[in-house]
């Protein structure tokens, strides 16, 4: 089973802090996950592989190593893993970028595909896929299904809060992938919300609601 990292660095549990208040505004919060994808970009990033390459310092020449971001595609879980995007471009300014459009439907809470768009060679790329909330797991789960029949090299997946129900949900389905997220909450309550959660992130992101 791949593992679920904990990403509990105390900048990030400060700024979550702050999104999950109430009264937070639309761009406040916005601004705060923008800052937080930064801060989990380093973790999820933590063992990309490096290559050494030939620089001139300006004193001498010298064998340094580089990450090929090139390699690195992002998968947006729209519309709220969006909002993570931004940070992680911030410091993988190369990567490539993904989108999968899924729908819960509110009776079932089951997902509906109606967007899915990728780089053409996924087999040569490592995927970071991006999705704020882990709840009931059943988006997470088809947008990994449908990703694998892409061949990536490697599939991780990064939210910032996840329900158990959800990591039990996703773990069952995809073991092979390893999962970043920022907390682990109490529980989901009756409409698939993570309480104590921040509520609807897309919405609260966007100022839909
Ligand atoms: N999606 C959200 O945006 N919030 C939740 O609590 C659950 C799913």
């Amino acid at each position: 089973m791949a593992a679920i990292h904990l990403v509990d660095h105390p900048l990030i549990q400060h700024k979550l802090t702050l999104m999950r208040e109430r009264g937070r505004s639309t761009s406040g919060f916005r601004r705060l996950l923008h800052e937080i994808s930064m801060l989990m970009a380093y973790e999820v990033t933590r063992d990309m592989p490096t290559s050494m390459i030939e620089i001139e310092t300006p004193l001498e020449t010298m064998s340094s190593p580089v990450i090929d971001g090139k390699k690195t595609v992002f998968v947006v879980i729209m519309r709220a893993g969006s909002g993570f995007l931004d940070g992680m471009l911030d410091v993988v300014p190369s990567a490539r970028v993904g989108h999968v459009g899924l729908y819960r439907d509110p009776k079932t809470l089951a997902a509906v595909e109606y967007y899915f768009k990728m780089p053409t060679d996924m087999p040569a790329r490592d995927a970071i896929v991006l999705d704020p909330m882990l709840a009931t797991g059943n988006s997470a789960v088809a947008a990994m299904d449908r990703l694998k029949k892409t061949g990536p090299k490697s599939i991780r997946f990064v939210c910032l809060l996840a329900a158990p129900e959800g990591l039990e949900n996703f773990q069952r389905h995809h073991p092979d992938v390893p999962i970043y997220t920022a907390a682990i909450d109490r529980e989901l309550n009756d409409h698939g919300y993570i309480v104590p959660g921040l509520g609807d992130a897309g919405d609260r992101l966007f100022g839909t609601k």
